[in-house]
């Protein structure tokens, strides 16, 4: 298999902090890799080292077949980059911003319009062609900012939290568009906070600490990673029976999931019952108790606590 992303033992240090530590990625072409870990954790600068911006303090890597290190430059050919905090040029139109960074990599007046009106078409920015960046809902920019990375048809793109901070259904509108771009065969490498995006993806790795703590499907993250087990409790009251599962000694957390609670025993933990009866004779009623498979968040508050 030829990867498009690859990194061996990448690592960086900023003085005594370690921000990536010995990291081993494999991603496929076409593949939506969604990069996830707590603030902090390692995951921009990962991205600014593969897009060749930053360069490693050790290991290596290569995208789209070139090195890192060695040809940083050519990498810049193949890859679109939205950073965490897109430039976009508010007094300028959506088509003038698409314009500046189609230009950046194309000469000819007619190619570069060419390439806007492609792009303007892809993701769907017809409507707001003329309005000025700084006039765009939160969501149309990031659509904008995207259009600017894409400009030049890159074969990866890194996304690093496209979609923080707008509504569900431009994120959703988002979502719709990256699908496209990766059916067409690009490689995605994206980072978000939001769980439910992770699910979305077809690999998600993540990061804790500059460490990659688990790498795989969704599906195969959610039912191998997670050691301990989860049950969805309810009882009556309920901030009572909270207080109570909290200072149990077989507790390992405990949180409000709308009318349930969600809590986390040790790995193959069998005292419901006494657990129930306990509950119980503190004057909890109508306790029901079942095990539940844990969400991704579950797995990436597990593999936090795991990790530190
Ligand atoms: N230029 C720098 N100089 C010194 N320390 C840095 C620099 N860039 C990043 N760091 C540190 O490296 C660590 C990793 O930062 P990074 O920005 O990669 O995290 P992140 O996972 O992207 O976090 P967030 O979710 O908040 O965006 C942090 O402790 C950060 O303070
Ligand atoms: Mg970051």
């Amino acid at each position: 298999m030829v990867w498009t992303i690859e990194a061996n033992k990448l690592t960086r240090r900023f003085g005594e902090k370690v921000a990536v530590d010995q990291l081993d990625l494999q991603i496929r072409p076409g593949e939506i890799y969604g990069f996830l870990g707590p603030n902090g954790a390692g995951k921009s600068t990962t991205i600014r080292m593969l897009c060749g911006i930053l360069a490693p303090t050790s290991g290596g890597g290569c995208v789209g077949g070139f090195d890192i290190v060695q040809e940083s430059e050519s990498i810049k050919t193949v890859i679109g980059y939205m950073s965490q905090h897109f430039g976009l040029y508010h007094d300028l139109t959506v088509e003038e911003n698409i314009d500046f960074y189609t230009g950046l990599y194309l000469k000819k007046r007619s190619e570069i319009f060419r390439e806007r009106e492609r792009v303007i078409q892809e993701i769907e920015l017809k409507p707001y062609r003329k309005y000025l960046a700084k006039h765009l809902s939160g969501g149309w920019k990031q659509k904008l900012a995207l259009a600017s990375a894409i400009s030049h048809r890159p074969k990866i793109l890194f996304l690093d939290e496209p979609t923080a901070g707008i509504d569900p259904v431009s994120r959703r509108t988002l979502w719709d568009i990256l699908y496209k771009l990766a059916q067409s065969g690009m490689t995605l490498f994206i980072t978000t906070h939001y769980m439910e995006e992770a699910e979305r993806c077809n690999r998600i790795g993540f990061i804790w600490n500059g460490r990659l703590v688990a790498s795989d499907a969704p599906g195969r993250i959610k039912s191998t990673v997670m050691r301990e087990s989860l049950f969805s409790i309810q009882g009556e009251p309920m901030e009572r029976c909270f207080d109570l599962l909290k200072s149990s000694s077989h507790v390992i957390d405990v949180n409000f999931y709308g009318d349930e609670l969600h809590v986390v025993m040790p790995p193959g933990f069998d005292g419901m019952d006494l657990l129930k009866e306990e509950l119980k004779e503190k004057g909890i009623e109508q306790i029901s108790i079942r095990q539940i498979s844990p969400s991704i968040e579950d797995v990436f508050v597990s593999l936090s606590r795991q990790s530190s």
